[in-house]
């Protein structure tokens, strides 16, 4: 049977989706698998199931060794993988797009009304008795009603965030360096430049995956470009964004709040600066985290592994 590495546990479906046809070398914990020891458990496998937290780069692919077949993620999300190094050894490349479009949208909406409302406050008074009395405008926050909604890269995620959006009364804008003007116009969706998206938004929500293009992609610039009322959020990568510059921004009231899932690093320690304000919710990167979901990235990622080691092709390969 081919050799595969699990990296983490994962749902039981998926492991023994595997173990029907495989040997698995399974990390069967919560805690990432020490680097060292990834390298020595890959030497000679067939295939490696993994998440985000580990990186596919020369070092990990020459110690697994030529019959390598297939490295598969249970992500959308690879930017922690050399895939060029892949293609080179003809390594075949697997994600798990689609299953976490609608849940990962979903918690972006959330994040976006926690941050416009002021929810982790409100909840935070609540438990340190800071509640005296009903006030007039204490804990007032912005309506995403009649606001405009800028979405920063309208792919499978954005567009279902602007789908989600369309029920809110809200004017939905975007730019993408590849505009897809007739998805665009069947979300009633308005394309337009870098520079307008920055000026006319009262939220920003992002969806772009990390790339040399993308990284600190919202930087100075981009914030001292948003309006002061504006509210940042991001649910895709914590590289796109240069976050001294949010903090700068956040505490000198550049832009009036922000609202992420992802950060540099992951986990981000509490003592970091962004954790101390109050105009800034963080999210431990819970995007896709539904109970079903998260099933069903487990199950794709593992047939992604079945499809590469038959020299199939794989049912969400990762293309360069
Ligand atoms: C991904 O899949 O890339 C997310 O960041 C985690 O679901």
């Amino acid at each position: 049977m081919p050799k595969v590495v699990v990296t983490r546990r994962v749902p039981e479906e998926a492991i023994q989706r595997l173990q029907e046809s495989c040997d698995l070398q399974y990390w069967d914990s919560e805690d990432a698998i020490p680097r060292q020891t990834l390298l020595e458990w890959v030497k000679g496998c067939d295939g490696i199931y993994l998440l985000l937290t580990e990186k596919v780069n020369d070092e990990l692919l020459n110690a697994a060794g030529p019959q390598l077949k297939v490295v598969s993620t249970m992500s959308v999300g690879y930017d922690h993988i050399d895939v060029a190094a892949c293609v080179r050894r003809n390594i075949a490349v697997g994600h798990t797009p689609d299953v976490l479009t609608k849940t990962t949208a979903e918690l972006t909406v959330a994040l976006l009304l926690a941050t416009a409302r002021r929810l982790s406050e409100g909840i935070d008074a609540v438990r340190n008795g800071e509640w005296s009395t009903w006030q007039p405008m204490w804990l007032t926050g912005q309506d995403l009603h009649e606001s405009t909604v800028g979405i920063m890269g309208l792919g499978r995620i954005g567009a279902a965030v602007a789908r989600m959006l369309s029920g809110f009364d809200c004017k939905l804008i975007y730019f993408d360096p590849y505009p897809n003007p007739k998805l665009a116009e069947s979300l009633g969706v308005e394309y337009v430049s870098w520079e307008d998206l920055l000026s006319r938004s009262d939220f920003i929500t992002t969806h772009t995956p990390l790339t040399n293009e993308t990284r600190h992609l919202f930087n100075a610039d981009a914030f001292r470009r948003m309006k002061k009322t504006a509210i940042f959020i991001n649910t895709s990568r914590g590289g796109i964004v240069d976050q001294d510059a949010l903090y700068n921004a956040l505490v000198n009231g550049e832009i009036l709040a922000a609202g992420l899932d992802v950060t540099t690093p992951e986990p981000l320690p509490a003592d970091n600066p962004l954790v101390s304000l109050k105009n800034c919710v963080i999210l431990p990167h819970i995007a896709s985290a539904s109970v079903a979901t998260r099933r069903k990235m487990a199950v794709l990622a593992a047939e992604n592994v079945l499809a590469g080691l038959a020299g199939a092709p794989l049912p969400s390969a990762v293309k360069l």
